[in-house]
């Protein structure tokens, strides 16, 4: 099996869905029958609890590999999806990534975990927190590619530019070919918003880079976080369910 595709969900601003995206991307990827796993980042555990992991289905989660306590595919959780595999995060990555950000270098650590697990994954989706702490520099540098969320009433052009200065930032610092295969825009209903948005903004050299498939605002979104379940298995034929397996598509196309 080829090397997998290892795709970080970034963006500076909080809330503009980038762990609507990584479950239901993941999800979507998993439906496509492509192995995938994705890697919760965030001590607030989004992605987990949204992917119906519950504390009591696993013992180990990202924290513990990331403390040297057991190895990186003994907190590898299955879930009711047979193409798609998590390794949650819960608040005790909060601790662990205070310690570890004293040491210049361990940014690197998911990156380097993740070579051993290559293999295994067609698509390994990472979940990345918001800003630019210890934890979205390390999800960010373990990628080979970048997905950044964007929603309309959120973003601005100085979120855009400093997540510019930030892959320039871990291309240069730590030598890793990082690229952005795509702008996804959440919460919005026609290409020709999108547009105006980049215009308006002086964004319009990022056109090119917007992803085809955008995410409508969509109540079953809400209604499958409330449920803890993806949104394909809430409704799979829902406005955003639809949207982000079409999403899929268009990046499995994109990067093979
Ligand atoms: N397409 C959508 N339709 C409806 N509601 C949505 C959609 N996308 C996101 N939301 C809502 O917005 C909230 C924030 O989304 P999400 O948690 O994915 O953002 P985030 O970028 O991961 O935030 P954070 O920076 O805190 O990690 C969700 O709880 C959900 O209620
Ligand atoms: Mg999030």
């Amino acid at each position: 099996m080829a090397m997998s595709k290892i795709l970080t969900i970034a963006g500076q601003r909080g809330g503009t869905g980038k762990s609507v995206t990584a479950v239901n991307l993941a999800t979507s990827f998993a439906l496509l029958e492509k192995n995938t796993l994705l890697i919760d980042t965030d001590p607030q555990g989004c992605a987990t609890h949204w992917c119906g992991i519950k504390d009591v289905d696993y013992t180990y989660n990202i924290a513990s590999v990331l403390s040297a306590k057991v190895k990186f595919t003994d907190a590898i959780v299955k879930t009711e999806f047979s193409y798609l595999d998590i390794m949650p995060a819960g608040f005790n990555l909060f601790q662990v990534a205070m310690k570890l950000a004293k040491h210049p270098g361990n940014e690197k650590l998911l990156g380097l975990f993740l070579k051993d697990v290559e293999k295994e994954y067609d698509y390994v989706v990472i979940d990345a927190p918001s800003s630019y702490g210890f934890l979205s520099i390390m999800a960010m540098t373990a990628a080979s590619w970048l997905l950044v969320c964007m929603s309309i009433p959120q973003s601005s052009t100085e979120d855009f530019h400093g997540l510019l200065r930030c892959v320039k930032y871990i291309r240069t610092v730590h030598h890793i070919p990082l690229k952005i295969a795509g702008l996804l825009f959440n919460r919005c209903e026609t290409m020709e918003e999108i547009l105006g948005f980049l215009d308006y903004h002086s964004l319009s050299d990022a056109k090119q880079m917007v992803f085809n498939n955008f995410i409508p605002d969509d109540d079953k979104i809400r209604k499958s976080i409330d449920r803890k379940i993806p949104a394909a298995l809430h409704d799979i034929k829902g406005p955003a369910a639809s949207a982000y397996l079409n999403l899929a598509k268009e990046i499995h196309f994109f990067l093979n």
